[in-house]
């Protein structure tokens, strides 16, 4: 198992917002976490990474404790985070931006092989980053994620607010991405890309985990989707 959450509560100031949340992930497999808006996806993957430290609970990162850990000390140990926002730097080249994310780690990421997983990219690659569309920007802040050669990536939302053509470009490259070792964490609000690509599926809502299992047993539930996914 590469990443074991246990019952970690999460709070924002006093909001009680993570309620005993767990989840395993093991090594090479690609997960999602599914709920509503404002069920706590970004506040688990957050929680993951140091920047909003969960109160109590565990969380052991390839079997050691990291829960209390600083985000930089997280993301030195090998997890990668994509937030839902894409915080791309707008006066960088989409090269330099690259470039800068450069570290050895997990991996053997570097500028060809980004360039080889997102070719548009390369083409991009002297625009600036306020010059670049919305898909553009999820490639590049993947692409420089990937940059810092990370074991367990955590993907927030990656396909909201792209187009639908986009989101089915992005989608095969999550799946080429997925045939090297990297571990992947996608969150989603209704069933569409993450499920798609995951071999495990865990169902949140309101802070609480409601439900894990494969995505053929989700896809049949009807009860289960109804209530806590967005259709
Ligand atoms: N900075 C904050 N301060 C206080 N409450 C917050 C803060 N950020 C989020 N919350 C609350 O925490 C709860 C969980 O939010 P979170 O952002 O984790 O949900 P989410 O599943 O990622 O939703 P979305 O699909 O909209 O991104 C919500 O009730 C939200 O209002
Ligand atoms: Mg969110």
């Amino acid at each position: 198992m590469i990443l074991q959450v246990k019952d970690i509560h999460t709070f924002y100031g006093t909001s009680h917002i993570l309620f005993g949340i767990s989840l395993d992930i093991d090594e090479g497999e690609t997960v999602c976490v599914l709920g509503r808006n404002g069920a706590g996806k970004t506040t688990t993957i957050r929680s993951i990474m140091g920047l909003t430290r969960p109160r109590t609970g565990s969380i052991k990162f390839k079997g050691k404790e990291i829960l209390g850990q600083s985000a930089y000390t997280i993301s030195r140990a090998g997890i990668g985070f994509v937030p839902e926002d894409r915080r791309v730097f707008p006066s960088l080249t989409v090269r330099e931006q690259l470039e800068v994310a450069h570290k050895e780690g997990f991996g053997n990421w570097d500028l060809d092989k980004v360039f080889g997983l997102f070719p548009h990219l390369k083409n991009l690659q002297r625009h600036k980053g306020n010059q670049i569309s919305g898909g553009e920007q999820q490639m590049l802040t993947i692409g420089r994620t990937l940059m810092g050669n990370p074991e367990l990536l955590l993907l927030d939302e990656p396909s909201e607010g792209l187009a639908p053509l986009v989101v089915e470009a992005l989608a095969e490259q999550i799946r080429k991405l997925m045939e090297e070792d990297i571990t992947i964490l996608l969150s989603e609000m209704g069933l569409g890309f993450a499920v798609e690509l995951s071999n495990q599926a865990f169902v949140i809502d309101k802070g609480e985990n409601k439900w894990s299992g494969t995505p053929d047993k989700l896809l049949e539930n009807e009860d289960l989707k109804s209530k806590y996914l967005a259709l």
